[in-house]
């Protein structure tokens, strides 16, 4: 058996809609990107979309259409992909990190008012495994400052607010972002997106998307910005369109296995999962399980080695990003600056959940994580 944390679903269907495309006259950007961000328009309830290459591509493009004046900064949370800050610096910002609260994974909103300063021009809420952010207290918090909120939604793509909305229709936001990447709710191979509700925020990332061209006067591409060749193909466009059509269902399969885990380890003390989940509309991206691996006397490589034995793959979402040398050389960040996020990621482990798991491999995985920490 070979169970890994997270797997793509591309069904025969997807397959065949990507062959007539690659049949077609259209194998890069072409008409059926349009059709793919209208659908996603629909089911996010934004204005606009723009389909791009990645879900990096969308960070870097979403923060560069909002021109904040270099040197500005930029808060995201510590625990998250590296992109989401990666996304700041590449538009000349100076990510600031801040630390998450401890029971569910995301930004402390405290924490987050005390990082604000006059420098501050745009806030980064990340919907950690699809579990949303109290967006309507980070509006309070941006609005009133002249600060900017782009939601990185690469984890949350079918998560609702609690007010039922999705995600994605950028109601309390300037723009949101998604990942398409094979352990998302939905691929497109690579693939991302941006939703918006400003016709001028979508004008620019369409232009910034290829080189920064538009047409002048005479039918001619001419760039007006510096842009760069972010395009989605029309083949990955076919795949999205048609993955989402099932994304639903996708989600519902998604649940049932977290509500299957969260009672399998009922009993057990020192086991956890993300507080809130359950009773929110999230897509559960990943299923992160919090082990106090120390209070149990146990190693955690010698535990994630012991499932790999079995043919469980776990992963650790994430490194937290102050502690990557990158972040400690050019920001002077260090070992002890945000202790909640340093003790989730003693604690962290994401255990297989993806839609195609059998009830048989979901049974096995819990069967050997039980067995594995029983001291
Ligand atoms: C929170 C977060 N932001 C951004 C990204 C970047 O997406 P991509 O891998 O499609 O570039 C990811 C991808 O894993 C992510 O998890």
């Amino acid at each position: 058996m070979k169970i890994g944390y997270g797997r793509h679903w591309i069904g025969e269907e997807d397959i065949k809609e990507a062959a007539d495309v690659l049949r077609s006259d259209f194998v890069s950007q072409g008409p059926r990107i349009e059709e793919f961000e209208k659908a996603l328009c629909e089911y996010t309830g934004a204005r606009f979309c723009v389909a791009v290459s990645s879900g990096t591509a969308a960070l870097h493009l979403a923060i560069a259409a909002l021109e904040i004046s270099l040197g500005s900064e930029g808060v995201t949370s510590d625990m998250t992909f590296i992109a989401t800050p990666n996304a700041m610096i590449y538009n000349g910002l100076k990510p600031v990190l801040c630390d998450i609260d401890p029971s569910n994974f995301l930004i402390d909103l405290n924490r987050l008012k005390e990082k604000i300063r006059r420098e501050t021009k745009l806030v980064v809420p990340v919907h950690f495994a699809g579990l949303t952010c109290d967006m309507e207290e980070i509006e309070d918090i941006a609005r009133s400052r002249g600060i900017y909120i782009v939601e990185d939604a690469a984890h949350a793509l079918g998560s609702r607010y609690p007010d039922g909305k999705r995600v994605g229709c950028c109601d309390r936001s300037d723009l949101t972002t998604f990942s398409f990447h094979p352990v998302k709710a939905i691929t497109t191979g690579e693939g991302g997106a941006v939703t918006t509700n400003d016709e001028s925020l979508y004008r620019k990332m369409l232009a910034l998307r290829n080189h920064g061209f538009v047409k002048n006067s005479s039918g001619v591409n001419e760039m007006r910005t510096l842009g760069f060749n972010y395009r989605m193909t029309d083949f990955q466009a076919v795949i999205g369109e048609s993955q989402l059509k099932k994304l639903d269902g996708f989600i519902e399969i998604r649940r049932n296995i977290a509500e299957f885990y969260i009672s399998s380890f009922n009993d057990f003390p020192l086991i956890s999962f993300q507080k809130g989940a359950k009773e929110s509309g999230s897509s559960w991206h990943i299923m992160v399980m919090l082990l106090d691996f120390e209070r149990n006397g146990l190693d955690k490589n010698e535990f994630i080695s012991g499932l790999r034995q079995k043919g469980i793959f776990t992963q650790v979402h994430y490194l937290p990003v102050h502690i990557h040398e990158y972040y400690r050389k050019n920001f002077g960040y260090r070992q002890g600056d945000f202790l909640a996020s340093e003790e989730y990621y003693k604690k962290a482990l994401t255990i297989p959940l993806y839609p195609k798991m059998t009830k048989e491999e979901m049974e096995y995985v819990s069967a050997w994580i039980k067995t594995l920490s029983v001291r």
